[in-house]
């Protein structure tokens, strides 16, 4: 027998192919080919903190490590230490009390906890209302479970805010979950308290579960702070807000975040998650701890200093060449249109082309992100000035 003919045939789980092509790889290749042909490519697309974890987290950290007690398994949950920081962090900064016992839950990355809120939530054929542009999880774990995403439009008319009374009543019912995030990634929009507001009713009247994902609540300008949805008053019967410590502490690395709010929905995010993972490492709990409450205000303060101030260059060299954007409040990206007669893809491919520059094309968070473009603000101050330069002086519209 050759050796092609005994090759076993491995059959697929069909879910697979629901899952969208990774509308990223085609960048990644041409970059790599640019690379190749010895360009000086500046990568502007990813958004992941450049500056380092503060001293005294990592500090906390290695102090932790040594401690045999976490070198066993850790708390399914999470450490109660933890859950309570997260319970005293959410009362000095939004306000709202929460029982770290039943409230509040230790998550491996905010990523984890929104991938597996859906598994609790979402059976085959059930809606899931999903913003597009949107973070590509909300959507893919949805087809993943079989899920049916309604797609809830973020226009810049609407300064990217779903419009509420266009989801049809019918699709509503049917719905178990829909997902917001504000500070928005890509498009950088802000949603105020009576925005949430408007969302919890509607989630309440047709009894859906509202999972906010509030990954950049603390990366804020001008003096625009961010709120919780679960300040809402009745936000809890309904709402769970997913939170990380990836973009306000620098420690996307780290893997650590939280779910907190409705105690229903925490508990059914916890079988879930006993069920596949074994929590976090006790000790990167503990250095959260110090993230959370050692953390000087002017850390933060600084982080949205820089963040401001790169925003401010982008914007500037993004005018120069007739792109004109509002400059964001939230969350650290540029979301600007392609010039006429570009398309997403088309754009981002001139930028690389002709300045060796990568942003994120719109359509790789969802179709509704066609004709935009997304720059993350996470390049170190020398890269990103080179990378704005080129902009005004190579590219040709
Ligand atoms: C909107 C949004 N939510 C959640 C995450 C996940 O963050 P983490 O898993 O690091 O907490 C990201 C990461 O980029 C994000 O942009």
């Amino acid at each position: 027998m050759s050796q092609a003919a005994s090759q076993p045939k491995l059959q697929k789980a069909k879910r697979i192919e629901a899952v969208p092509p990774y509308l990223f790889a085609e960048i990644d290749r041409k970059r790599e080919a640019a690379r190749a042909r010895g360009v000086d490519v500046i990568d502007l697309g990813i958004g992941d903190p450049d500056r380092p974890t503060p001293d005294h987290i990592v500090e906390r950290l290695r102090k932790e490590a040594g401690n045999p007690a976490w070198h066993r398994y850790p708390s399914y949950v999470g450490a109660m230490d933890f859950r309570k920081a997260v319970a005293e962090w959410y009362r000095r900064r939004f306000g709202v009390e929460l029982d770290p016992a039943g409230e509040v839950m230790t998550l491996i990355g905010s990523k984890e906890g929104i991938a597996h809120i859906v598994w609790a939530y979402v059976d085959p054929g059930d809606v899931a209302l999903i913003p597009d542009p949107g973070y590509p999880v909300y959507k893919t774990h949805t087809l993943l479970a079989g899920g049916r995403p309604h797609i809830m439009p973020l226009k810049a008319e609407n300064g990217f805010l779903p419009d509420l009374d266009a989801i049809p009543a019918d699709v509503a019912r049917r719905a178990r979950i829909m997902f917001l995030n504000y500070p928005n990634n890509p498009t950088a929009a802000v949603a105020d308290l009576a925005f949430f507001e408007r969302a919890v009713a509607f989630c309440r009247e047709y009894g859906i579960l509202l999972c906010h994902d509030a990954a950049y609540t603390e990366n804020t300008y001008d003096g625009y702070v961010a709120p919780s949805i679960l300040q809402v008053p009745g936000a809890r019967e309904v709402a769970v807000e997913f939170h990380s410590l990836s973009k306000p502490f620098n420690m996307t690395g780290w893997r650590i975040g939280m779910a907190v709010g409705n105690r229903d929905a925490i508990a059914s995010l916890g079988i879930i998650k006993t069920n596949t993972d074994s929590g976090q490492f006790t000790a990167i709990q503990y250095a959260g701890i110090a993230a959370l409450l050692e953390t000087p205000e002017s850390f933060l303060r600084q982080m949205n200093a820089l963040y401001a101030r790169r925003r401010d260059l982008v914007c500037d060299a993004l005018a120069r060449i007739g792109i004109d954007v509002r400059k964001p409040k939230g969350a650290f990206y540029v979301w600007a249109p392609v010039p006429a007669g570009y398309t997403s893809a088309g754009f981002t491919e001139a930028l690389l082309d002709q300045a060796g520059v990568i942003v994120a094309p719109g359509n790789g968070y969802g179709e509704h992100g066609e004709g935009f473009f997304r720059i993350s603000l996470t390049t170190p101050d020398d890269r990103l000035a080179e990378a704005v330069e080129r902009i005004k002086t190579k590219v040709r519209l």
